[in-house]
């Protein structure tokens, strides 16, 4: 029984001040008792906002980002340690932005990820296909290769402890969605992947969460797919009634 997940990446939305109106109103509308469990990855600049208002809810707080380094002459980047005394428990690595924007490579995503496991901070890692790999039909090569990379030198207990999150970079922030049958066929891939290269019972338990266009109006199909374990939400988590709407469909399903 893998626990449902509601995750939400503001990406460089929200400034601190809105990031506190956003949390009392989220707070009010009630985030104890549900079925997932939650989370919100704001700017680094709003973490502590976040935190403030949140910290002591049932809202998990995380960041976007780490550097694979402890410390050191690495200007405007941010490392493991100073994420989680500023109250992270998560953190996202290697979003598609950050791989397209920024030039992030499998090897760093690998950095990163062994980073926060050895700072004990829960890693979000994600993957996914462009639009031309899915229309050359390597989309499953693509995440496997990502996937295999990502958790290149983890031990099945260490990979035991990644959340994965399917992200088609078609899908992102594109007004498109993958289909609940698409999400699914690749989600189920990944969990066979898993099983083939660590062991069946980390590739049962690992949950994989599904980006990409998920909003309230998509959000029951996708849950109720076998291998969906949860979302990572974008433009729909940044408003609090989409975002929470999200969260009460997930106490709906059951499975
Ligand atoms: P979106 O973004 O929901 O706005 O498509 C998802 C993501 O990038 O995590």
């Amino acid at each position: 029984m893998r626990k449902l997940f509601i995750a939400g990446n503001w990406k460089m939305n929200h400034t601190g001040t809105e990031t506190e109106r956003f949390c009392r109103e989220l707070r009010a509308k009630g985030l104890e008792g549900h079925k997932a469990d939650l989370l919100l990855c704001p700017p680094y600049t709003s973490i502590h906002a976040m935190v403030s208002v949140l910290g002591d809810s049932a809202m998990n707080v995380g960041a976007q980002n780490l550097h694979e380094k402890d410390s050191g002459a690495y200007t405007a980047e941010i490392s493991a340690d100073m994420i989680r005394d500023a109250g992270c428990t998560y953190v996202l690595i290697g979003h598609s932005e950050r791989r397209r924007y920024f030039h992030e490579s499998d090897e760093g995503v690998n950095a990163k990820l062994k980073k926060a496991l050895d700072k004990d901070l829960s890693p979000i890692v994600c993957i996914g296909e462009k639009k031309e790999e899915r229309e050359d039909g390597v989309t499953e090569k693509v995440v496997r290769k990502q996937l295999l990379a990502a958790l290149e030198g983890l031990s099945a207990e260490a990979a035991g402890k990644v959340t994965l999150a399917y992200e088609p970079v078609w899908a992102i922030g594109t007004g498109l969605t993958a289909s609940p049958e698409q999400a699914q066929e690749v989600h189920r891939f990944i969990r066979r992947t898993l099983a083939e290269n660590l062991d069946g019972h980390v590739a049962d338990r690992i949950r994989i969460l599904y980006g990409g266009g998920a909003k309230p109006a998509n959000a029951e199909a996708l849950l109720s797919e076998e291998d969906i374990d949860g979302l990572l939400i974008g433009g729909a988590s940044l408003k609090v009634d989409d975002l929470y709407k999200i969260i009460e469909i997930a106490d709906t399903i059951n499975k």
